[in-house]
């Protein structure tokens, strides 16, 4: 099987997000966990581009043993002359240099002309190569430049020296299969083309800088340049965990291996993630929070009978503990039984359908996970339901700061029998625990209330718990809705319910 070489430039081109700069700490870690991760080649960083970054990179090349360490300069001497002072003590240390390519870039950018460009390649591949024999040279904007110079400057640099050619789509531009075309024809039409590496640099500007580096592959590109969570220059650049785990995946169209250990990838991700303050979107590919996350009932269904149904990776391919079975309003009850067995509950079939109806009622209230904890609470709920002399049926309350708060409530008792009444009170609370008394007609003091949010969040269930004394005994009760009246309610009631049990 054929090796794909796994370049990765986090700590170049993904340190050109807007906002993401790292300090020389915060580099060294990351460039410490890329050894873990298994990558070939780290692109420390552009040493030219200020003192911090000379540092950063000497530092991970005096540091960091197994992968090669290269430093990114313009075609230009003082950019090579200390690319090799900051990289020169590195076990395998790289330069990397580029110019561009495309008439735009020469045109506009440059201002020179096609021959003086392709001279200054020459030279300055030269004189890195003077330095070390790992020499890598990108024509930038390859995709826009026009193909017969591309060849030219390409046998140029090679003539020259340089051991790895990148092909950089440097602005996003590339359709997957002419990309993959292009490099097919750099392989066929480049002499000398045999001797190097191919390699690509794909941004993700059309959202296809992942299609457009496999595509590359399948053509004869053995080194992919990426970054952890496709972070990078304006829409980024491929993401490292995607390529490797379509090449893992696919291993029947890829028949090709990496040095990737998949199991370091999500500990990668959150490290970059966190460092560089930019949050990984929920439904990113392989590393988002909802990658292996599955919410839909068919979906959830499928999966708990066999993981394969609706999963084409396993979470601990990349270092997950396990997948996520999100209860919400589309859930079924097949989800929310195997979470009660998680949970530990061994209810009979006909308390679990209970606790599913107002599962679901919650789901479609809530609009967002249903958590354990919240579950837990229904559940408390559904135990108390079987054990109740009164069931709420119903509570209004009309109360705010230029009101008398007032309570109707409705009660079904365990005959069937329908109570209602009204009272006011000096709060919400008092309202509705005045109005329940006058129908329950047994003297209580409430002794302690408190409310407490189940998990976070505005739409989260508010949980109230009570102590209510009567006839010199102390009565608990609790109660549990996504409106923290009606949980008040249910606590009350929960609260006489034991009483009378007692009675
Ligand atoms: O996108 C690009 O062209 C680059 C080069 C320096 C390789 O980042
Ligand atoms: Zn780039």
């Amino acid at each position: 099987m054929d090796r794909i070489y796994i370049f990765d430039t986090t700590l170049r081109d993904g340190e050109q997000s807007p906002g993401a700069s790292m300090d020389i700490k915060e580099k060294l870690e990351i460039a410490t966990q890329l050894g873990r991760l298994g990558v070939d080649i780290i692109e420390a960083g552009f040493p030219m581009s200020s003192p911090g970054d000379f540092e950063a990179v000497r530092l991970i090349a005096q540091t960091i043993e197994g992968p090669t360490i290269c430093g990114l300069s313009r075609a230009r001497k003082g950019d090579i002359d200390r690319t090799w002072e900051a990289i020169s003590s590195a076990k395998k240390p790289r330069i990397h240099t580029f110019i561009s390519a495309s008439d735009v870039q020469i045109e506009h950018q440059l201002h020179k002309t096609h021959k003086e460009v392709l001279e200054i390649a020459r030279e300055m591949v030269t004189l890195a190569k003077g330095y070390t024999e790992d020499v890598e040279f990108s024509p930038m904007d390859a995709t826009r430049a026009q193909i017969g110079y591309l060849y030219e400057m390409i046998e140029t640099v090679i003539d020259a020296g340089a051991t790895t050619i990148n092909i950089p789509d440097t602005v996003g531009y590339a359709i997957p299969e002419e990309f993959g075309n292009l490099i097919g024809s750099i392989k066929k039409n480049v002499r000398g083309i045999d001797k190097v590496i191919i390699s690509v640099h794909c941004h993700n500007d059309l959202g296809l800088s992942t299609a457009n580096s496999l595509a590359a592959i399948k053509n004869g590109c053995r080194q992919v340049e990426c970054t952890i969570n496709g972070i990078g220059e304006r829409a980024g650049n491929a993401a490292l965990e995607e390529i490797v785990m379509a090449i893992n995946t696919r291993k029947d169209l890829f028949n090709f291996v990496t040095g990737i250990d998949t199991t370091q990838i999500y500990k990668t991700s959150r490290l970059v993630s966190q460092t560089t303050r930019m949050i990984v979107q929920s439904n990113k590919a392989i590393v988002g929070a909802n990658a292996f996350a599955h919410e839909s009932g068919i979906h959830q269904d499928g999966f708990l009978k066999e993981r394969t149904t609706y999963e084409i990776m396993t979470p601990q391919s990349i270092g997950l503990t396990s997948s996520k079975i999100v209860l919400g309003k589309l859930s079924g009850r097949h989800a929310f039984k195997n979470r009660l067995e998680e949970l530990g509950y061994e209810l009979s079939e006909e308390e679990i359908e209970r606790a599913f109806e107002i599962f679901k009622k919650t789901a479609d209230k809530k609009k967002q996970e249903i958590t354990s904890s919240e579950i837990e609470a229904i559940i408390g709920d559904e135990i108390k339901i079987a054990e109740e002399y009164y069931h709420l049926d119903s509570v209004e309350i009309l109360c705010g700061d230029k009101v008398i708060p007032l309570a109707n409530i409705r009660l079904v008792t365990a005959k069937g029998e329908i109570l209602e009444s009204q009272s006011s009170g000096s709060g919400p609370v008092e309202a509705i625990y005045k109005s329940i008394d006058k129908v329950v007609n047994i003297p209580t003091k409430l002794v302690d209330y408190t409310v407490h949010g189940v998990t976070g969040g505005s739409d989260a269930m508010g949980e109230v718990s009570i102590r209510i004394e009567s006839g010199g005994k102390t009565f608990s009760g609790r109660g549990a809705d996504t409106d923290i009246i009606v949980a008040s309610a249910k606590a009350y009631l929960n609260a006489i319910n034991r009483l009378m049990h007692t009675a």
